[in-house]
């Protein structure tokens, strides 16, 4: 199998005119803690060990970078590799692999990262992890062929509108929509462990008079569950669980094509969120 098996989101990179309230929401509501490496105007955020989920950094809100843990052989530099045999501009920032998708959307790569401070629940519920990174575009087909080319392997496609790319055992670990939206970050998600949080999430969200924008519901591609909310810069931010796996390393998987449908991203119902019928 050739390809990115075994490369998922490490971190999510935000620009934010107002880093100490996007610190104090995330603190609020998922339990991220600041690392030591943080200064005023840039702030690492996690669960209190191992490697950073997102990163803060003064400026006009938007996205910085999104950011891969490349497991796979030949780690960052087989990326690298992969993207200058196709002409790719490939930085290097620290110990860190950087490249611009057509977009204009910042990509990193680097090698293992600890994740101590991920998968265990700690006390309260907390997302287990970031997981996926969703671009609005305005031009799909050359952003999957850069995806294509850089060992993405298509899970599903929605009619020309969305398609869900792997590169895990995971269903998505980028998704491209076809926008509403300009281009750069449609949402980006976290993992919570099971159905029961969405209750817990539901009425923390509540409580905090942070209005829910979509769902709970599930996603056709992909089978996750899911919950929408914004943070204070109005970020789409998704919690999910129970993603489909693919154990496919010996088999010949054809991608799906799904009808364009608003059931189809919501299996439970017909609504949209209302940042992509605007
Ligand atoms: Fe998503």
């Amino acid at each position: 199998m050739s390809g990115l098996t075994r490369t998922s989101l490490s971190h999510v990179a935000l620009r934010t005119p107002d880093v100490e309230a996007m610190a104090a929401h995330y603190g609020r509501h998922m339990g991220l803690v600041r690392h030591d490496e943080s200064t005023t105007d840039h702030v690492y955020l996690g669960f209190g060990e191992g490697h950073h989920s997102l990163e803060l950094i003064k400026g006009t809100a938007g996205l910085a970078h999104v950011a891969f843990e490349v497991g796979d052989e030949g780690g960052p530099e087989r990326v690298g590799e992969r993207l200058r045999d196709r002409g790719v501009e490939v930085r290097e920032v620290g110990d860190q692999l950087e490249v611009t998708d057509p977009d204009g959307n910042v990509l990193r790569w680097h090698g293992a990262i600890s994740r101590t401070g991920e998968f265990t629940r700690g006390s309260g519920r907390r997302p287990l992890r970031v997981q996926h990174a969703t671009f609005s575009t305005h031009d799909m087909e050359p952003m999957v062929e850069f995806y294509l080319g850089l060992g993405f392997r298509i899970s599903d496609r929605m009619g020309e509108v969305f398609t869900w790319l792997r590169s895990t055992v995971e269903h998505h670990s980028v998704a491209i929509v076809q926008g509403a939206t300009p281009n750069g970050l449609d949402h980006y998600s976290w993992d919570l462990a099971e159905w029961e949080d969405f209750k817990t999430w539901a009425d923390r969200l509540t409580d905090n008079g942070v209005p829910i924008q979509w769902g709970p519901g599930r996603h056709g591609p992909g089978g996750n569950l899911f919950l929408f909310y914004d943070d204070p810069d109005g970020n789409h931010i998704e919690l999910s669980a129970e993603m489909e796996r693919y154990f496919d390393e010996r088999a010949e998987y054809q991608p799906r094509v799904w009808e364009a449908a608003p059931t189809t991203v919501n299996l439970w119902g017909g609504q949209v969120p209302s940042w992509r019928t605007a």
